[in-house]
């Protein structure tokens, strides 16, 4: 397949590059730059079915097809990212999101979009299932990403139906792994850099809410095989082993560096409570679960750590 990756330079765009390269695919990379990097495509980057063009897929650009699949992966994506960029991150979720869709239906090809778990705002239903709505304020400071990805959904269902587009839509919770940025604000890349410095662990509120820490190789191996299939609402791609942030910072830290202090800072506004995602809908229809255990994935994360922070001494 000849494959559009818009967000390639980004943690799990990469990853999906690899993928695609490695089972014999042309991969042509979309990205801005603008929390994405060249060295996250170190292994993709001299391959010769490899080609990668810097852009903000929010302007207007037209890209030599055709294309047999497109994956809309650009977005703002964590929280100090989104704050710092709210314009930004409601445009690619709109109109990047419907440049993207525009390229999918010229060449008639698959589209797969990376929505979220956010979907879900702070959630009323727990798992959180595909067929919940939502509880999501949509004016508070998340909503800028919350609602262009809800948009997102919107428009991409809305090309299915009226175009017959074969589109697809992850909902993806949490997922770490190496090339996450560092300085992202996401707790994985926090706690771990935290610990490798040797600073207390930052916890907002009490550190009861909780969260499911997936894998990426397990995410890019759930997005290829929905990317594949037939079915056109959302599906959830996450890894349901729930825990809460408190005993995740005892996780990292016992893994990175025993006795550090735990601190305690007042929780953001909406941060949800509870996030774990109902994954039958995925072992069903797409045969896929998590493979990778917490214990494993970190040890993986915590090497590629250590060789990028730098410890004052
Ligand atoms: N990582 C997670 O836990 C998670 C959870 C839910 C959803 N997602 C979604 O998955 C996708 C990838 O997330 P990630 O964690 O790899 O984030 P990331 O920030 O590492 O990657 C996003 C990439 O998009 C690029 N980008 C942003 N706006 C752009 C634009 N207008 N034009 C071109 N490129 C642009 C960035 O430079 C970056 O390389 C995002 O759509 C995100 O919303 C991720």
């Amino acid at each position: 397949m000849r494959i559009l990756i818009s967000g390639a330079a980004g943690f799990i765009g990469s990853h999906l590059c690899d993928r695609f390269l490695a089972e014999g695919h042309e991969v042509v990379a979309l990205d801005n730059l603008i929390t994405g990097s060249y060295a996250n495509l170190d292994t993709a980057g001299g391959h010769p079915r490899f080609r990668f063009y810097e852009h903000d897929i929010t302007q207007p650009f037209d890209m030599d097809g055709p294309f047999d699949a497109v994956c809309h992966l650009a977005s703002l994506a964590s929280p100090k990212f989104y704050y710092a960029y709210p314009i930004a991150t409601l445009e690619s979720g709109s109109t990047g999101t419907r440049n993207m869709l525009e390229i999918t239906r010229r060449d008639n090809a698959r589209f797969l979009l990376t929505s979220t778990s956010e979907c879900y705002g702070d959630p009323e239903v727990h798992p959180q299932v595909e067929t919940y709505w939502g509880n999501v304020n949509p004016v508070g400071p998340r909503s800028c990403y919350d609602e262009s990805k809800r948009y997102a959904e919107a428009m991409t269902m809305t090309y299915h139906r009226v175009y017959g587009l074969k589109s697809t839509i992850a909902r993806i919770f949490n997922t770490y792994g190496p090339r996450m940025a560092l300085d992202d604000g996401r707790v994985v890349p926090a706690f771990i850099d935290q610990a490798l410095r040797g600073e207390p662990l930052t916890v907002y509120g009490d550190g009861s809410q909780t969260r499911s820490f997936c894998y990426v190789r397990d995410l890019v191996d759930g997005l290829v095989r929905l990317l594949m299939s037939e079915e056109r609402y959302p599906v959830n791609l996450g890894n349901p082993a729930e825990m809460t942030i408190l005993e995740f910072a005892h996780h990292v830290r016992d893994a990175v560096n025993p006795g550090l202090p735990i601190q305690f800072q007042p929780l953001p506004q909406d941060d949800p409570k509870r996030r774990r995602p109902d994954i039958g809908k995925a072992r069903r229809i797409l045969g896929w679960e998590p493979l990778v255990g917490l214990d494993e994935g970190m040890r993986d994360t915590v090497e590629y750590f250590r060789s990028r922070v730098v410890v004052a001494t």
